[in-house]
């Protein structure tokens, strides 16, 4: 939620800002604002809407001797979005500017009793609070960094912050508690951020600010301190090898269709390194000193929860483990009963999602080991977790998550090769096409990619006047229907339930008619004839059918999709792209925003 970016160095700082900002637009795009000193003077330009609004009012002022300056792009939590509650707020003064993302819970005490110090405010938002917080710090002869720690020492919550002080405008202040912030090293300049992407065109010489720590940063010098002491802390810098291409269009209309197309190659770097061909083992050395647990809890929300509830299936048959996999929002706040045998396997794409973050470190409590698979190299499940495993989907823009979902399927595949072998679990035979088949893949998808396409538009042609949807599945697929149903709601807002095929009859066919069409995954598997008799059902009831389906099955529906059969679970990687597909092509054709729809934000660093 929020993407915040400071600079400072050498080059005009605005169109540094600016383009930062289009980069972090995914994690929230309700207004923009940008804060620079020129001349000794403060500037704001802050603009409701779009990072474009934001573009138009920076166009026309002059801004280029300012080398230093702080830009954000809102999710609103406190306050409706409207550019008076947009970032940056100046403090009474007028001397300091900050950018925060996250949420200051106990705000509404501190602005009583910083307006009983006469203090006023001109937005809802709890971020203002904190900058005039910052300021009475001030008051007592304190320095800036004396007084952000005395101030951050009052506030709840979680906060990234930036702070610009128009007295001394080439050094910025930037701390962190439960939000991301990452500080970029780079040669006479320095960046902090939400996100890598920001400053990626820069510098890949990264720090990983953890919690509670601040840092300071000139163009030429930084250091990082405790928030609390302001005692020095030692960092370690990180090269990231992520690529600028990655993290734009690259000919695209949208990243979304980008990073579907990127799947193949996904599927090629998390392999990467990770098979043996000798013995046909899965090497995870990161997981080295764990044996296979007795029981795997695994804790995710969204697509990550439905990559997690497929790797149930996979790991329960190769590696016969009893999986439960939990919406990480529920997990938190139940009544947990775990030990230290207990192993939780926690999803995130972003690895800063507030709930599986919460979900993990109640977990924690009870001795059981974390293992963390994740995207973003360094986040918060990254550190905090025992063991981590990276997924190699790279950058992820479109806030719809794709690419991610499919590298988590890859990491799952492998986990249960792994545990399958370790436990003795696993036929030779099965491991062997596991892994031929799984290198394999790649291709196959690459060179089908562009037809699925074509497919999915001219579904989409036909079925984007439907007002609702029904994805059916069974076994593997049935994952994936909560997911193809996701992936159409978030960005075509067009309504769409995901169901076991087979609970349809407990209910949900009550709403089948011929305006309310079905998406039935009836792959050639050992529950084909189930789903098959599932959508007898469905057509009994008058209503239009789209099946993905294999060539050769006897399935009568109204608009067949066939795709090419693959081997075992393995057809759910095929599956995955149409689903998503499809949910573009009727977004695209609708018109709405596919990167960035209404309401969402990437990252979901609140509650
Ligand atoms: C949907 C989507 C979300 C995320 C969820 C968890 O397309 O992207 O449902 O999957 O917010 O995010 P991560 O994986 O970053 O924890």
């Amino acid at each position: 939620m929020c993407g915040i970016i400071g600079y400072t160095g050498h080059r005009p700082a605005v169109p540094v800002l600016v383009e930062g900002l289009r980069r972090l637009e995914y994690r929230g795009y309700d207004s923009a604002g940008v804060a620079y000193v020129q001349n000794g003077e403060m500037s704001v330009l802050r603009a409701e809407g779009k990072l474009a609004s934001l573009e138009e009012k920076v166009a026309g002022v002059s801004h280029h001797l300012a080398t230093t300056g702080i830009g954000h792009t809102r999710w609103a939590t406190h306050g409706v979005p409207v550019e008076r509650n947009a970032h940056p707020h100046v403090d009474n003064s007028g001397r300091l500017a900050m950018i925060h993302n996250g949420i200051i819970e106990n705000f509404e005490e501190q602005r009583e009793w910083l307006k009983e110090r006469g203090y006023h405010f001109n937005s809802d938002t709890d971020s203002e609070v904190l900058v005039n917080l910052i300021s009475e710090g001030m008051k007592a002869d304190r320095s800036l960094p004396e007084a952000i720690s005395w101030a951050l020492g009052r506030v709840e919550g979680a906060y990234a912050i930036v702070v610009l002080d128009c007295t001394d405008p080439e050094r910025l202040y930037a701390a962190r508690h439960a939000s991301p912030m990452v500080f970029g090293k780079g040669v006479g300049e320095n960046f902090v951020a939400s996100d890598i992407p920001a400053f990626l065109p820069y510098t890949r010489e990264v720090i990983f600010l953890d919690d509670d720590e601040l840092v300071e940063l000139t163009p030429s010098s930084w250091r990082v301190m405790d928030v609390k002491t302001l005692e020095p802390v030692e960092k370690t810098i990180d090269h990231i090898n992520w690529d600028v291409q990655a993290a734009q269009k690259g000919g695209y209309k949208h990243f979304m269709l980008k990073e579907i197309f990127e799947q193949p190659k996904v599927i090629t770097d998390c392999l990467a390194g990770r098979i043996n061909m000798q013995d046909m083992s899965v090497q995870l050395p990161e997981l080295e000193s764990l044996a296979a647990p007795k029981r795997l809890h695994i804790l995710a929300c969204g697509t990550s929860y439905h990559a997690g509830m497929w790797g149930k299936y996979l790991i329960e048959s190769w590696a016969r483990i009893p999986v439960s996999v939990e919406i990480a929002s529920e997990f938190r706040y139940r009544d947990l009963i775990l030990d230290e045998d207990d192993v939780v396997l926690s999803i995130s794409q972003s690895g800063e999602t507030a709930d599986t973050l919460a979900g993990m470190r109640r977990a924690k409590e009870f001795g059981a080991t974390i293992i963390g698979l994740c995207n973003v190299v360094g986040s918060s499940v990254a550190r905090e977790a025992d063991h981590v495993l990276y997924t190699q989907a790279g950058p992820e823009i479109s806030v719809a998550s794709t690419k991610a979902m499919c590298s988590q399927l890859v990491l799952l595949y492998l986990l249960a090769m792994h545990w399958g072998r370790q436990k003795k679990t696993l036929p030779d035979d099965v491991r062997d096409n596991a892994v031929k088949n799984i290198l394999a893949l790649p291709t196959v998808l690459e060179t089908e990619l562009p037809r699925l396409r074509t497919r999915a538009t001219e579904l989409s042609r036909l079925y984007s006047a439907s007002h609702s949807f029904m994805y059916l599945g069974r076994g593997f697929q049935f994952p994936l229907a909560l997911e193809g149903a996701l992936k159409l709601k978030e960005i075509s807002y067009i309504h769409a339930e995901g169901y076991a095929s087979g609970e349809m009859k407990h209910g949900p066919i009550a709403l089948i008619d011929p305006e309310f069409p079905t998406f039935a995954l009836a792959l050639h598997d050992e529950l084909f004839l189930k789903v098959k008799s599932n959508l007898e059902e469905v057509q009994a009831r008058g209503g239009r059918i789209i099946a993905l389906t294999h060539p050769g099955l006897d399935l009568n529906v109204t608009d067949p999709w066939i795709i090419p059969e693959l081997w075992g679970p393995l057809d759910s990687f095929m599956a995955l792209s149409c689903l998503q597909l499809f949910a573009y092509e009727v977004a695209d054709y609708l018109g709405k925003d596919v990167d960035q729809p209404r309401n969402l934000a990437k990252s979901v660093t609140v509650e």
